[in-house]
């Protein structure tokens, strides 16, 4: 099964590109059609004035992603929490809310208790985008969404992850077409999802640039991932991919909050990796960084190739490939997989069956 790979990760890593058009086509493609959702989805979507999102770890992270683009493009209020504290939180319900559980197995305990929950609430309805057909997550929903990434065996979740994100970015359009999304945008949407294997093939195309960055990571104890707006969750996800994987501990910022805290650990045992493609903040991002490097850090810089970012001493830069900016978060992501896949097998861990964790947690 493994073919030509040496781990499961890395297959699925490389499944991406098909993985994504799969999960586009199935949904009806170019149409973005209600029905992708279930057969009463039109009827709930026109009642949608909001969204909460649960889910946990990876999916939790897709969430996070979802929210900019909810709110950015279809200009719907959105929330997103992780499972676990969602449940036993006591919450104020804005009327007119739509539940969105995200998750690879459908079998989360923590995601499943918050459906269940929430049942009592009032919400418009429940909408969980899975991997796993029949899951109990699906077959407790009123819709479903269903990532065609196909089996995820390693632990570490790659194309769950970005398939989710396609499932999220056509809710996005479904929504958004009933708050004023314009025609043309919607185009240049789909236009990025269809284009979206492309992109993630030339990112793959980078890998033995990226195994050459990794290196640097392996005498390392701990990394610090900086991200803007979207690519916050990001740095967030690519933090959590390194930490499981390799054991390095790395946590994720938000670049602005660098100099509120984190900054004080940085010196040259702690690379500092910055999700930073060519959008609006990358000036600010640029100055942040300026003050890591001045206290002996090394950056790891994924920006976008025509951003003019060069490598100098103790700054590198991978350059990525030029791409829409809502296909940036799941390329960015591909990228920050290989690197922690490469730094893992580089230490000897289990890449796919990392210490300590389960690939589908079924107790709370
Ligand atoms: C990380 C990882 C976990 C899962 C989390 C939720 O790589 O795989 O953080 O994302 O346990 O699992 P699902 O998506 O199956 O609900």
């Amino acid at each position: 099964e493994l073919g030509d790979y040496d781990h499961y990760m890395l297959k699925e890593i490389y499944e991406q590109p098909r993985a994504l058009a799969a999960t586009f086509s199935a949904a009806g493609g170019h149409e973005v059609a209600d029905s992708a959702f279930g057969e009463c989805a039109a009827e709930i979507f026109d009642r949608v004035k909001a969204v909460q999102i649960v889910a946990c770890g990876t999916s939790f992270h897709a969430g996070m992603v979802a929210r900019y683009w909810l709110e950015e493009l279809a200009g719907i209020p959105c929330e997103v929490e992780v499972a676990s504290e969602f449940r036993y939180r006591k919450r104020v319900q804005i009327p007119g809310t739509l539940l969105l559980t995200i998750s690879q197995s459908g079998e989360t305990a923590d995601t499943l208790a918050a459906l269940r929950d929430a049942g009592t609430d009032d919400f418009v309805g429940s909408l969980v985008i899975a991997n796993v057909d029949n899951s109990s997550l699906v077959r407790e929903s009123d819709l479903v969404f269903l990532t065609r990434a196909g089996a995820e065996i390693g632990v570490a979740s790659t194309k769950a992850f970005t398939t989710q994100l396609v499932g999220l970015l056509m809710l996005t359009i479904a929504l958004g077409r009933r708050n004023g999304l314009p025609q043309g945008r919607e185009q240049e949407l789909v236009n990025a999802l269809h284009a979206l294997p492309d992109y993630v093939q030339q990112t793959l195309a980078l890998d033995t640039a990226i195994k050459a960055l990794s290196e640097a990571f392996i005498p390392k104890h701990h990394a610090l991932f900086l991200g803007r707006g979207i690519h916050y969750p990001v740095a967030m996800e690519g933090s959590l991919k390194l930490k499981e994987i390799s054991y390095i501990h790395a946590e994720a910022y938000p670049a602005g909050e660098l100099k509120h805290g984190p900054l004080a650990l940085v010196d040259d045992d702690m690379p500092v990796v910055a999700v930073a493609p060519g959008d609006e903040l990358l000036e600010k991002l640029k100055s942040n960084l300026e003050e890591v490097r001045s206290r002996g850090g090394e950056l790891f810089v994924f920006a976008d190739r025509q951003a003019g970012f060069t490598s100098e001493p103790r700054v590198r830069v991978l350059a990525m490939p030029h791409c829409p900016e809502v296909a940036k978060p799941i390329i960015y992501t591909v990228a920050l997989q290989l690197l922690s896949y490469h730094v893992a097998v580089q230490k000897g861990t289990d890449v796919d069956k990392p210490r300590n964790l389960a690939k589908s947690v079924t107790v709370e």
